[in-house]
């Protein structure tokens, strides 16, 4: 570890701030990492820096703001990230004041703002002295600065969820994931992963409900884990792999927005016939074919859109759309997200959906089934575009339940941190 840190706090402080200009955390934390040098305690500190500062942005900001003069937003972007990143330090890790102070000083001076040192260390000084501010009477901001969401999402959700169960949600979103894998079952077992994993001290725990998932304590570069070169496991989490077991078997097996490949991956591990992935996006299906390398399967990969698909990509017996969405389901791995995110998110998404869920069905051959999926269980992006196909004609809904459903909704199921409904081709 540099000294006390301060190079983890640079780089986390780089993260910070280019997760402002608008990069994704997890692309903005890896670039930095290959960049920075960092030895791995180094690498972890940094990556519990940039997530955890995140995870808390509002409440950290609520804590500093009796100690500037100007508002937080008027300061340099990098000692913003650091006066967060240390007041996340002082109230959520509880690190010693001086440990604190002092470093986030050091690493002021390693991003380049040397001149904001001492006001670095005098703003850190006071927060550690003072600590937490009363959180304010009206119950929805109270909410929002205690679990740090935006404030238009509490509403939404105390709306349709209650108090209590909006507490639980914001509870939930705010602890740190547990790393899931899903295991490769061409080319391992779940007792030679869990035996590997053991040998190096990772403590690895089947995942109830789904038959080759482990979920492990581990973090930082997941690289590094045994198997990896192997191409014995992805990561996966538990909503996203309990789509891809929802799926039946197929002769031909179409996934038409596959992003980096995961679930169509996961297909080419249970199916036997065709499997082909689609995405708009030619670098998330370069990215997809590197995975598909690593991990020794078959199944092909095309850059197309989505909307209008070849012919040769049509008359499948099972098609899965994990459609683009708000991604508000999965904000305990991706706490930036919630603050990119607004309420009028949902109309323009909305209609990309339904286009795309259209495009689907008519890529499914008569009795074949269409899954429909995303990352959100916000009515707009899950119930209603759904409700349109139904009311389309020609579908019905599926009422067997997925892997580790957890409700059914009145037009599909909710899983963790996802939403998945079944549509069978009956005209
Ligand atoms: C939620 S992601 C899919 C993630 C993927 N299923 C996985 O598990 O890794 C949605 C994807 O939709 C793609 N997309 C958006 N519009 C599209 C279109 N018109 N045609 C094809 N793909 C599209 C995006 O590029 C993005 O990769």
């Amino acid at each position: 570890m540099s000294r006390q840190g301060s190079s983890a706090r640079a780089a986390a402080a780089r993260v910070a701030a280019s997760v402002e200009a608008g990069q994704h955390l997890p692309q903005a934390l890896d670039r930095a990492l290959r960049r920075a040098g960092l030895d791995t305690r180094d690498r972890g500190f940094c990556t519990e820096l940039a997530y955890g500062s995140e995870r808390w942005r509002s409440l950290l900001d609520h804590s500093l703001k009796p100690h500037l003069r100007r508002p937080l937003g008027d300061l340099d972007p990098l000692v913003r990230a650091i006066l967060r990143q240390g007041t996340y330090q002082l109230l959520k890790l509880g690190l010693p004041a001086y440990a604190v102070v002092d470093s986030s000083t050091d690493a002021a001076g390693e991003v380049g703002a040397g001149r904001a040192r001492g006001f670095v260390n005098a703003v850190l000084r006071r927060v550690a002295e003072r600590g937490l501010p009363d959180l304010p009477t009206d119950q929805v901001e109270a909410l929002a600065l205690q679990y740090a969401h935006p404030r238009w999402l509490v509403e939404r959700w105390v709306g349709r969820l209650g108090r209590d169960g909006a507490e639980a949600l914001l509870r939930r979103n705010q602890e740190v994931p547990r790393l899931v894998l899903r295991l490769n079952r061409r080319r391992t077992t779940l007792e030679a992963s869990l035996s590997a994993f053991a040998a190096t001290g990772v403590v690895a725990a089947e995942v109830p409900g789904l038959s080759y998932a482990l979920a492990l304590q581990a973090g930082g570069d997941v690289r590094s884990l045994p198997g990896y070169g192997e191409g014995h496991w992805q990561v996966q989490d538990v909503g996203a792999q309990a789509v891809g077991e929802a799926i039946g078997q197929a002769e031909f097996f179409l996934e038409s927005a596959c992003g980096r490949g995961t679930k169509t991956l996961q297909q080419a591990e249970r199916q036997s016939g065709r499997v082909t992935g689609v995405d708009l996006d030619p670098d998330r299906i370069r990215e997809a074919e590197q995975e598909q390398r690593r991990l020794g399967l078959l199944a092909e990969f095309l850059a197309a859109d989505a909307r209008s698909l070849p012919d040769n990509v049509s008359g499948a017996d099972q098609v899965l759309l994990d459609a683009p969405c708000s991604t508000l389901g999965v904000l305990q791995r991706r706490p930036d997200v919630k603050w990119r995110r607004g309420p009028e998110e949902f109309s323009a998404r909305g209609a990309l959906q339904a286009e795309l869920l259209r495009a689907a069905c008519r890529a499914c051959a008569p009795g074949g089934t269409v899954t429909y999926s995303v990352c959100s269980q916000e009515p707009e992006e899950t119930i209603v575009p759904v409700k349109t196909i139904l009311a389309d004609g020609g579908f019905v809904l599926s009422e067997t339940p997925p892997p580790c459903a957890e409700t059914l909704t009145e037009a599909g199921f909710l899983l963790p941190g996802m939403f998945l409904a079944q549509l069978r081709r009956i005209a």
